[in-house]
């Protein structure tokens, strides 16, 4: 008989969060419900934490910082080791908790555990490497040193869409460089960081280094934000929600990294090999069913290519299985919640009535709820709501563009500058045309740009800072430098 591990995925679905090593409710035993976006039905509670508790898990993370940070970093490496192993040990537990609190397939809630867990141990390694300098001093008798050093207690903000692979993009460096966190997992989607916060605890990660407060953002965010303790902020979500943070770390002057909003281009120009487009298309746009900032959300083709481009990616998007994510065949689940459903009919209703033609799809799914059809849209405009707007769903308008001019006008005319992609078979294009682009990722052909060696991070509002690579742990890090006058 297999032996029953601590790690079942109902353990996750009790009210506690995590503070200084301890699982904990909140003062009064209010609790909030987490909802299955597949079902609506309640998928587990949490504990809703508020400013006191909040402060609780700054003054554990306070606490636990000066042995943490003291360690040597193959000391932190070899916790981060195990608790990457642990994660890899129960992907299925935890595919299985991030698809009912989120709403993904199955399979792609297992390629975001495996792809989650890739940050953990990069960061693990990339911690040994967080070399200082000596620099060749102005006057005879002196050295100066630079050396890096962990920022402090951090707060970690992670959103909805990516619940399990942002909270180690963001943990893993900050732990690896030496800080300790407070954690603060989307109200929407809150197990996934419960569950890795215990198997870090599994792990042999001390007390106070790692905690998990969970609750409505308000009074968690106020508390956060106002602590002095708190020297660094790490966010993803919208851009507005990043803009009132930047705001309120200025009190403070704590160190922002913010990964916001995207719209994000894709240009197909008539040299392109189109299957190498759709499939790239489809890759961006339905993972995670389109709510991913990197997701193309405006896509420009070329002329001569627009009718077969069109035909053969509405053949894949009729593919396209739309189910809960626990039916082992569904290919896309339902969007999050029902503002998400809203605010995709909106933009679908908007170009539309501007004349759109909708190519398949269109409408709310069969299956009611939360699910609304993969669609194709052509004849999209740049007047429409959705050149402007990151729809956040399964939606591809296309775009006609005669010149390459015009198709890098029309890609850099918005405030956002993520990601974009471009199709095409000529190098010279290709280089051109990625220096034309205000994005801080460019994808050439090829749709999954994201992976943990690279830096990902935007331009414009779509952010600050980056993560992932040998530059995500340097947003962890201070640099000091200390100059020394020696005695003859
Ligand atoms: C995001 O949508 O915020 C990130 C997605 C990714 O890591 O590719």
């Amino acid at each position: 008989m297999k032996a029953k591990t601590q790690f079942e995925p109902a353990t996750f679905t009790q009210p506690h969060a995590f503070i200084g090593g301890q699982w904990v409710s909140a003062a009064g035993g209010h609790t909030i419900d987490v909802i299955n976006p597949a079902t609506g039905d309640i998928f587990g509670s949490v504990p809703a934490l508020g400013f006191d508790e909040t402060n609780q898990a700054i003054e554990a993370a306070k606490g636990a910082l000066p042995h943490w940070g003291k360690l040597a970093a193959s000391e932190r490496a070899a916790v981060l080791k195990k608790w990457h192993a642990l994660i890899l040990e129960h992907q299925e537990q935890l595919a299985e908790i991030l698809t009912g609190e989120q709403g993904k397939p199955h399979s792609e809630a297992l390629g975001e555990i495996s792809y989650g867990a890739k940050f953990v141990e990069w960061f693990a390694e990339e911690g040994k490497r967080a070399y200082g300098d000596i620099i060749p001093a102005p006057r005879a008798g002196q050295k100066i040193l630079v050396q890096k050093q962990p920022v402090g207690v951090c707060a970690l903000i992670i959103p909805w869409n990516f619940p399990s692979a942002l909270f180690h993009r963001k943990a893993a460096a900050a732990l690896a460089a030496g800080c300790t966190v407070v954690v603060k997992p989307s109200e929407l989607t809150p197990f996934s960081a419960l569950a890795l916060a215990r198997l870090a605890q599994q792990a042999g990660l001390p007390d106070g280094v790692l905690n998990v407060v969970t609750g409505m953002p308000s009074e968690i965010g106020r508390a956060l934000m106002a602590s002095p303790t708190v020297r660094k902020l790490s966010f993803t979500g919208s851009t507005r929600v990043g803009k009132l943070l930047m705001e309120q770390a200025a009190k403070t002057v704590k160190r922002v990294s913010l990964e916001l909003g995207g719209n994000a281009p894709m240009i197909v120009f008539d040299d392109a090999d189109v299957e190498v487009a759709v499939r790239a298309c489809m890759a961006s746009k339905f993972r995670n069913g389109g709510q991913t900032c990197v997701s193309a959300n405006r896509v420009y083709v070329q002329t001569a290519v627009c009718e077969p481009f069109t035909k053969a990616l509405k053949v894949a998007v009729d593919e396209l299985r739309v189910g809960p994510g626990t039916d082992r065949s569904a290919t896309i689940g339902p969007l999050i919640n029902d503002a998400a459903v809203a605010k995709v009919a909106r933009h679908v209703r908007d170009a539309c009535s501007k004349g759109a033609t909708v190519i398949t799809g269109g409408k709310a799914h069969r299956l009611g709820g939360r699910f609304y059809e993969p669609t194709i849209l052509a004849n999209a405009q740049a007047s429409m709501e959705l050149a402007h707007e990151e729809t956040f769903g399964p939606v591809v308008p296309i775009f006609r563009f005669d010149t390459e001019a015009e198709a890098i006008e029309a890609a850099n005319d918005t405030n956002y500058g993520l990601a974009s992609y471009i199709f095409t078979n000529d190098i010279n294009r290709a280089l051109r045309v990625s220096d034309a682009l205000d994005t801080g990722i460019v994808g050439v052909n090829e749709g999954a740009i994201s992976n943990e060696v690279a830096p990902f991070g935007g331009f414009k509002e779509s952010g600050i800072g980056k993560e992932g690579s040998y530059q995500g742990i340097e947003e962890y890090l201070d640099t000091k430098y200390i100059m020394i006058s020696l005695k003859d």
